[in-house]
């Protein structure tokens, strides 16, 4: 019910049970939550949804209010606790608290999120909506099996890296995550990692696709297809062609990840 209309319609009873306090849980944009402390003021606390992705380190003030505002964040990763002490100095504490291992998983949850993982196997990336979209650079990717087949040291340092193993990762979750986009995109080769759709000859799933698994040399380097097809003799190209496409994938600059990969090599 909209609450402009249901505040009202309880309100009086809420005052005359004087309470020692008053909570209000907006499930509304931080806009509209601070609108209605403004306009009923006898919220001490009012909680809205859709706020800041983390909650804030510190409860929220409303101007001209005497109310405390919290924000929940986004994908239930902290808890917002606050301590309320009658005469205490301060009156409450606030704390947020990162919902990480100390807590084990509610089974409610584990169970929804196999069903969701089950839904997204079921629905593959098809029924996503998922189509592969042409690469920026109009190569096609390879796999780094067969940029190992060449680049035998680089393969073995890569090869100590999680990257190599970045799907295989996915698979022994419990439940398995790798039917689910928002995971796949940076666990395997050839997916646009911030956005979860994949790359036309980018990973597809684990039959189609075996040569893709892992975060692999392409996902740093860029398509190599046509390098490597160059390098095997299997196109014909001009040696200018041929180092054309070697200068292609050059990284630029020297992330720290890369760096480490690429030392030694
Ligand atoms: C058939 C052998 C072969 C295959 C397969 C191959 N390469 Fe190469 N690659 C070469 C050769 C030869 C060079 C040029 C000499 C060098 O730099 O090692 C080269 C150069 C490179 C360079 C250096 C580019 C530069 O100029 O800085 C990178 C990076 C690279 N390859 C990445 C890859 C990736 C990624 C794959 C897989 C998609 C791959 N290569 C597959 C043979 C191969
Ligand atoms: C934006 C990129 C990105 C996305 C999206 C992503 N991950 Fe990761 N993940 C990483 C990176 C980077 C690592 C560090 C390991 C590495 O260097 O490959 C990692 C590591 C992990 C690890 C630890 C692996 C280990 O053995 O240490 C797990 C588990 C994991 N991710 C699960 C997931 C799940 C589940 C999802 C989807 C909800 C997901 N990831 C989505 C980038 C990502
Ligand atoms: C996490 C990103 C990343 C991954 C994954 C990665 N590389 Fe690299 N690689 C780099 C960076 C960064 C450099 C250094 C580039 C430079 O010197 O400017 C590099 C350097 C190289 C070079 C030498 C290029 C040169 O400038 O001489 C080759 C060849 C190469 N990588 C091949 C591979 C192959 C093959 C794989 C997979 C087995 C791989 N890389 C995986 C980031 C990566």
């Amino acid at each position: 019910m909209d609450p402009w209309q249901a505040i009202p319609r309880f309100r009086a009873e809420l005052r005359d049970k004087k309470c020692d306090h008053l909570i209000l849980l907006a499930n509304a944009e931080p806009a509209e939550t601070k609108e209605l402390a403004a306009r009923y003021p006898e919220f001490d606390w009012v909680m809205t949804a859709k706020g800041a992705e983390e909650p804030p380190k510190d409860v929220g003030t409303i101007p001209n209010t005497k109310t405390h505002l919290i924000e929940v964040g986004q994908k239930a990763e902290y808890l917002v606790v606050v301590g309320l002490y009658k005469n205490g100095n301060p009156p409450f504490r606030y704390q947020r608290v990162p919902l990480d291992h100390r807590f084990a998983d509610a089974p409610e949850i584990q169970q929804m999120q196999v069903a969701y993982q089950k839904e997204l196997e079921q629905m593959r990336l098809e029924g996503l909506g998922l189509k592969p979209a042409p690469h920026s650079s109009g190569r096609k990717f390879a796999g780094s099996k067969t940029c190992a087949s060449c680049h035998t040291q680089a393969a073995a340092v890569f090869d100590k890296t999680p990257h190599a193993h970045a799907t295989d990762t996915l698979v022994h979750l419990t439940p398995p995550r790798h039917f689910d986009p928002e995971c796949l995109s940076c666990h395997v080769t050839g997916w646009e990692p911030q956005k979860y759709f994949p790359y036309e000859s980018g990973y597809l799933d684990l039959t189609q696709t075996p040569d893709l698994v892992g975060n692999g040399c392409e996902n740093c380097h860029g398509p190599g297809g046509s390098h490597a097809a160059a390098e095997n003799g299997q196109i014909n190209v001009t040696d200018a062609q041929r180092e054309e496409l070697r200068a292609a994938l050059a990284v630029e600059g020297r992330s720290q990840r890369g760096q480490q990969i690429g030392s030694g090599i």
